[in-house]
């Protein structure tokens, strides 16, 4: 079977169509219009760029977005209540406080601190555990881009061997839980793999199913890929590139080039998962407002 891409342009852009059509009647019916609030804090380019790009996506869709910025000198403490602001702010459905957060601040207490109704990025605890009992719950948004993609893509999953390389608790985790549960898509035998991991290529040769979590550009070569394997790329480095305009280049866990012809199906860097992301995101915040995943709170 030949190589299909994985297309996150595509498919992010049919999504982004559905969330307008979705606001689009909200708004006609009167209802609440979906607002997603983001805290930044410090400079780090990649969040910048990854807030932007959330902001801009709400905008898009009809959606109403706020973004809140501290400098990093900001005190735990000063954090928590900015959170606090939000959670008692019912206009505000969505929060999402962007990661990684300065060494002198808790992300843990600061994810406890969200209110789990409010939490679209599906990382507080009572979120996690509730996804793994398979309970209605913000589910975190690359994990659900993933499966959206899965899905949308009619790829099977039954029975299959998925191997998820790397346990962050915003991707590896989430997704190791997510494929094993009773549904589509799901059902898998999943093996999570990480640093201290040995065999890990004889590992991944036996994925039918690789997801790639890592944070290490190009790592999964050609050798570590089964043929016919389906290959999720979580990856998105800056890799130092003298050839490039910019001065660098976007470079995922997997080496494309040479990982690509043996696969069935592949996501590509950029334009794959980073796009699917974003819509999770936006269709956790009208979920929110609809006051769909939470009833009771
Ligand atoms: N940093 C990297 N990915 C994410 C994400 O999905 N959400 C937040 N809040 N921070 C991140």
């Amino acid at each position: 079977m030949p190589m299909q891409l994985l297309d996150g342009k595509f498919l992010s852009a049919q999504i982004k169509q559905e969330i307008a059509a979705e606001v689009a009647q909200i708004r006609e019916q009167g209802g609440k219009i979906p607002h997603l609030v983001a805290i930044l804090v410090g400079t780090l380019g990649r969040s910048e760029t990854y807030v932007a790009s959330k902001m801009k996506s709400c905008e898009e869709v009809g959606m109403k977005s706020t973004l809140i910025r501290f400098d990093d000198t900001v005190t735990e403490e000063e954090l928590l209540n900015a959170v606090r602001d939000v959670n008692n702010n019912p206009d505000m459905d969505g929060l999402i406080v962007q990661l990684p957060l300065p060494d002198h601040i808790s992300a843990d207490k600061v994810m406890e601190t969200i209110h789990p109704a409010k939490d679209v990025d599906g990382f507080h605890p009572i979120n996690i555990g509730r996804m793994a009992k398979g309970l209605p719950a913000y589910i975190s948004a690359t994990p659900q881009g993933i499966l959206e993609m899965l899905k949308r893509y009619d790829i099977k999953t039954a029975g299959k061997h998925c191997v998820v390389v790397g346990r962050s608790q915003i991707v590896g985790l989430p997704m190791a839980i997510l494929m094993q549960r009773n549904t589509y898509p799901g059902n898998c035998t999943v093996t999570i793999t990480h640093s201290r991991t040995q065999n890990l290529p004889d590992i991944c040769r036996s994925a039918d199913i690789l997801i790639a979590a890592l944070g290490r550009p190009e790592f999964i070569t050609a050798d570590m890929v089964k043929d016919g394997a389906v290959v999720i790329d979580v990856g998105l480095e800056r890799v130092p590139d003298a050839t490039k305009k910019s001065g660098f280049a976007l470079k995922g866990d997997v080496k494309f080039d040479e990982v690509a012809p043996r696969t069935s199906y592949i996501t590509p860097v950029p334009g794959g998962v980073g796009l699917m992301t974003i819509c999770s995101l936006m269709q956790n915040t009208v979920k929110a407002a609809r006051g769909e995943v939470y009833t009771g709170f």
